[in-house]
């Protein structure tokens, strides 16, 4: 496994040629890292599922360059998918739609459905337009994390994460920090009103603003039902407890105008909501280096963004 630091044209060209060859490469995204294989080989993605050791029936979502590719992947597309596509790709935004039959079972895990997404990060961007020069058409890519883990943000993390399993012909690409820090908002699109089926950047608002269709049923905007994807995830090492008081010795996460109670050790002070997201998954991680114990967060309040961090808390602090 290599690490690239400096992403330029021809490098990115290096890793799209590696992809074809069949080998792994790690990519920035806005949102986190994603471990990338050509998704038109069979071979490459189990290689993925492997590394991630990740169970065979969950889906991994396809990256694609923009809307205009979105035909080869995908059957009946309605309106208000396509509206949602024009809206926020290339971003935080996973569309899950019926597959065409080009779609094999390794990518969907049987379903018949496929989850697309344009990312909006310039080296993620470059690499899928040089992967599609050489004849591919889309970049399956996971976060880059052991299953369950914590998405990575940086290249270093993911380094740290799944470089041990990786191959001496893999690659990860530096494109620095992830700006938003949290996974795509994923829509199913597959029935005649939207589902959101994991908060995101793309806020419940800008969903319903864009589609003019209220979301499906169970789904109030501060409870997000999270269908078909586990309950325990992007869990650190340490126990991630949920609004109480930290001890001595505990890590602390919370929005910069709570104080830090003495002996307790400060992991994060976001002073907005971006930053809350942006900052999550560097504090989780910076808390298992330290080798602490247990993390005290206290919720972030409100809608939008703050609908996904708490979405992601909660899983992991149900994850011990
Ligand atoms: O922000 C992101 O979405 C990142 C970056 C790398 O793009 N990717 C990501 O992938 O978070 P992953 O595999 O860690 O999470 C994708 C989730 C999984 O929980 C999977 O079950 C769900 O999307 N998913 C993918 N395809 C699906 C499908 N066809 N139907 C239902 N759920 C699907
Ligand atoms: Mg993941």
């Amino acid at each position: 496994m290599q690490i690239i630091f400096d992403c330029s044209e021809a490098a990115i060209k290096k890793a799209a040629q590696a992809l074809i060859g069949g080998n792994l490469v790690a990519f920035p995204t806005e949102t986190v890292y994603g471990l990338g294989a050509d998704a038109m080989n069979e071979k490459a993605v189990c290689r993925l599922y492997s590394v991630k050791a990740r169970p065979k029936n969950h889906p991994v979502i396809v990256h694609i360059s923009s809307i205009n590719k979105l035909g080869i992947w995908t059957a009946d597309v309605p309106d208000y998918a396509i509206k949602l596509a024009r809206k926020f790709w290339p971003g935080p935004l996973t569309l899950i739609l019926k597959r065409s039959g080009l779609v094999e079972d390794y990518i969907t895990g049987g379903q018949d459905k496929v989850g697309i997404r344009v990312p909006n990060q310039p080296v993620a961007l470059e690499l899928l337009k040089q992967f599609e020069q050489l004849g591919g058409i889309g970049i399956a890519a996971p976060s880059a994390n052991k299953f369950g883990a914590v998405s990575p943000t940086s290249a270093v993390a993911t380094q740290e994460e799944i470089g041990a399993f990786l191959g001496a012909e893999d690659l990860v690409l530096d494109g620095g920090q992830c700006l938003i820090g949290i996974e795509s908002t994923i829509v199913d699109c597959t029935k005649y009103r939207p589902e959101i089926l994991r908060p995101g950047a793309v806020t419940i608002e800008m969903v319903e603003n864009t589609t003019k269709l209220p979301l499906a049923l169970n789904l109030s905007k501060s409870d997000v039902k999270t269908s078909g994807l586990l309950q325990t995830h992007y869990s650190p090492k340490a126990k991630v407890v949920l609004d109480q008081n930290p001890e001595a010795g505990d890590g602390f996460i919370s929005m910069a105008s709570l104080p830090t109670p003495k002996g307790v050790m400060r992991l994060a002070s976001p002073t907005s909501i971006d930053e809350f997201a942006r900052e999550l998954y560097v504090a989780f991680r910076a808390a298992d280096v330290r080798g602490l114990k247990k993390i005290v967060v206290i919720q972030p309040e409100g809608g939008g963004l703050a609908i996904a961090i708490r979405d992601r808390l909660r899983k992991a602090a149900s994850g011990k």
